[in-house]
């Protein structure tokens, strides 16, 4: 039996946006405190946290005054430098742990550890250099996708070849090298599913749902996704042996590819609660930061028990964002807004959640779902 935090305990959380802030709120349902960690000064996360450290990620002195006032450490925000991880894991338990980091930070190192726990992937070739990319194109035909191995989100570092003549410029254009070659996948649906794994290594997953992008961003989440029951089953079952084989202690989150034959393949994982697991916090009994909260602080992991179907949409944007007295009013509609400082175009600043009665997804139109969004 592994020690459950007692109440009053603090957790440290590496990262002040909005996941930070969610986590901190789900944490202190549970009677925790949480010390938010981030470059930046009033962010979404240190708002409603009850202490707050703002620091370079590599000042040594204030890391280890944090680890000092903190009772474990996790991580909101997945370019955290795995040194930060490593600095703080001899002084303090860190949850999950550097490897999960490492790996979720570099695309070639990710898609190698999906292939080693037997999760199909689409072809994919390392690029150092332009005579590999034209290597890879002639193997993976095109089109295919250029992206950086680091710090790409919301589709950023990303290019779409469909000619041989775009390989050079994208090469020269995309950074740092290397980078990775994907072949294009004409995916029937994006997907995704997210497990939470214990202390004790207890794995729970939520189930599967399928994903919308609008620029490149997270736009919408439909839960659950509506495919056959064996792809739903596997692809949680694919998610639970990711977590198993990282052996993570919190919440991972897994993106994939459904090709019209009901293959998955696995495109990304993000070792952290995910956008696509926004709807949680309303349509489950536990949601997904309160189950990272849990696995961080060596609670049990009670089954999510999803008691609704929902579609979750992204605020994006001042335009978008703009739409919140509405959805304020709006009957069966959960609003969470992140008290982002600023509305700029592209930023996620929150998200409404429709909650409907289970077994609706299934049969109502789609625009009469997103009405009320
Ligand atoms: N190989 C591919 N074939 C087809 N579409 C792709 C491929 N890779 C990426 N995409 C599309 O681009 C989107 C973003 O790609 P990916 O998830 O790899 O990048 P990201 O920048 O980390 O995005 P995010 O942070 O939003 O998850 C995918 O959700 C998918 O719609
Ligand atoms: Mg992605």
């Amino acid at each position: 039996m592994t020690a459950m935090l007692p109440p009053g305990s603090t957790i440290g959380i590496l990262g002040g946006g909005q996941l930070g802030r969610m986590s901190a709120l789900a944490a202190a349902a549970l009677g925790y405190r949480c010390h938010i960690y981030a470059p930046e000064d009033n962010s979404p996360g240190m708002q409603v946290a009850a202490a707050r450290t703002v620091a370079p990620y590599t000042d040594a002195a204030a890391l280890a005054r944090f680890a000092a006032a903190v009772d474990v450490v996790t991580f909101e925000f997945e370019n955290v430098p795995a040194a930060t991880l490593d600095a703080l894991a001899p002084l303090v338990p860190c949850r999950p742990g550097v490897a999960a980091l490492r790996i979720g930070q570099d695309r070639i190192a990710e898609k190698r550890f999906f292939e080693q726990a037997g999760i199909p992937v689409g072809p994919w070739r390392a690029v150092h250099s332009l005579e590999d990319l034209q290597a890879g194109i002639a193997e993976l035909g095109l089109p295919a996708v250029l992206k950086t191995t680091r710090m790409g989100y919301d589709g950023r570092g990303q290019a779409v070849l469909r000619r041989p003549e775009e390989a050079a410029e994208a090469f020269e254009r995309l950074a740092p090298h290397p980078l990775i070659l994907e072949a294009f996948i004409p995916f029937a649906k994006e997907v995704s599913a997210i497990a939470a794994r214990g202390v004790d290594g207890t794995v729970v997953t939520f189930d599967a749902v399928e994903n919308r992008h609008a620029h490149h961003i997270l736009d919408l989440t439909f839960a659950p996704a509506l495919v056959a029951e064996s792809v739903a089953h596997q692809a949680r079952a694919h998610v639970a042996a990711l977590a198993t084989a990282l052996e993570l202690v919190g919440v991972l989150a897994l993106e994939m590819f459904l090709l019209p034959d009901g293959t998955l393949l696995a495109n990304e994982m993000a070792p952290r609660p995910h956008n696509s697991g926004h709807w949680t916090m309303d349509a489950c009994r536990h949601g997904q930061f309160e189950l990272h909260m849990r696995a961080v602080a060596g609670l049990p992991l009670p089954e999510p028990g999803r008691h609704a179907d929902s579609v979750m949409k992204n605020l994006v944007g001042p335009e978008s964002f703009a739409a919140w007295p509405r959805l304020a009013a709006a009957p069966d509609v959960a609003l969470h807004l992140y008290g982002k400082a600023e509305a700029r175009p592209g930023r996620k600043l929150g998200h409404a959640t429709r909650l409907l009665p289970c077994g609706t997804l299934a049969n109502t139109s789609e625009p009469d779902l997103l009405a009320p969004l």
